[in-house]
């Protein structure tokens, strides 16, 4: 099998999960459950929900036990998108080739769906044990987890710093691996190692996922900040040129474009070292490193 088609099964399996999992629009307040629904349905890689899957295949589980960790990890990621193109934040009118949330739903809106997708994100892993035969020690775990890399000392806290940062001219090298760490590598993390943790993966093996977590993770947003140089409107489905607008601390601005393409690539080449024990099964994952900084959306 090739990736783009292993890739587009998952995608197309996690999207029925979504639909399912999503109160219907004709709930009231319909204007709520429509707003969540034109944000996390119709687009999106679907990375998280696949590396959870991947993760968990790759040490012997079954990927379908993890469609409802997958469904909370694209809700919670659809939020983080929904706030993070708000005026407040980067203030942008584009995502995944549509208006953004605020700009059809308008602000209030924006924001309270974004909390709704949260909260509904905790009650879809609160069912895996009656929907998915997850067990309840798992289960909480796996909570514990996407709460921890959601949260404050994880995507929030590195939202937080990226927002900080802006403008001020910083050239501060750890706040940048800050920022990318935290922003989107906790999650990232929390997607691969819940995933593994679902498939039962043994301590060792959960440590070398995380060790390919961490490296994914940053190849992911170095690219996305190179694209943000490089790539066109058109195929990213968001504008170009806002970290440069704004004055976000990216890697381009500290390292440069071609020095931050070798940081990427030595990156994919920790997430191969990290997987050198694992059998076949960790193919996706495999195959997944080096799509990740060759992607133009
Ligand atoms: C974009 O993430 C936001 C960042 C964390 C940089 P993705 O590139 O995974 O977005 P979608 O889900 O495919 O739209
Ligand atoms: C967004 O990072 C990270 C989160 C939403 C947590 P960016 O601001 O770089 O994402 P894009 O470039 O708008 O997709
Ligand atoms: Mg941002
Ligand atoms: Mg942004
Ligand atoms: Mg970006």
């Amino acid at each position: 099998m090739k990736l783009i088609d292993y890739m587009q099964e998952k995608k197309a399996e996690i999207e029925v999960v979504l639909d399912q999992v999503l109160p219907k629009s004709g709930i009231r307040p319909s204007i709520l459950h429509e707003s969540m629904r034109y944000s996390t349905l119709g687009g999106g890689k679907r990375l998280r929900a696949i590396l959870a899957m991947a993760a968990c295949e790759a040490v012997g589980g079954d990927p379908k036990q993890a469609h409802g960790l997958a469904a909370a990890l694209e809700m919670i990621h659809a939020y983080s998108l929904v706030h993070d193109d708000l005026p407040c934040m980067d203030d942008d009118d584009l995502r995944r080739g549509k208006p953004t949330n605020h700009k059809v739903y308008g602000e209030s809106v924006a924001v309270l769906a974004g909390d709704g997708l949260l909260t509904e994100a905790f009650a879809e892993l609160a069912r895996m044990p009656e929907k998915f035969n997850v067990s309840h020690e798992i289960t909480v775990r796996i909570i514990s987890e996407v709460a921890f890399s959601s949260g404050s000392q994880g995507m929030v806290g590195g939202q937080v710093e990226d927002i900080l940062s802006m403008g001020e001219g910083s050239n501060d090298a750890d706040q940048l691996e800050f920022i990318h760490t935290h922003k989107t590598g906790a999650l990232f993390r929390a997607s691969l190692r819940c995933g593994a943790i679902l498939g039962q993966a043994s301590s060792n093996e959960l440590n070398k996922i995380t060790e390919y977590a961490d490296s994914f993770g940053l190849a992911f947003q170095i690219t996305d900040d190179i694209l943000d140089e490089t790539g066109e409107a058109a195929s990213l489905g968001k504008a170009v040129g806002v970290d440069e607008r704004l004055g976000k601390l990216t890697y381009p601005r500290i390292y440069g474009l071609e020095k931050s393409k070798e940081m990427a690539s030595a990156c994919v080449a920790r997430c191969h070292q990290a997987l050198r024990g694992f059998s076949d099964s960790a193919w996706p994952l495999r195959e997944m490193a080096e799509f990740i900084i060759h992607r133009d959306h």
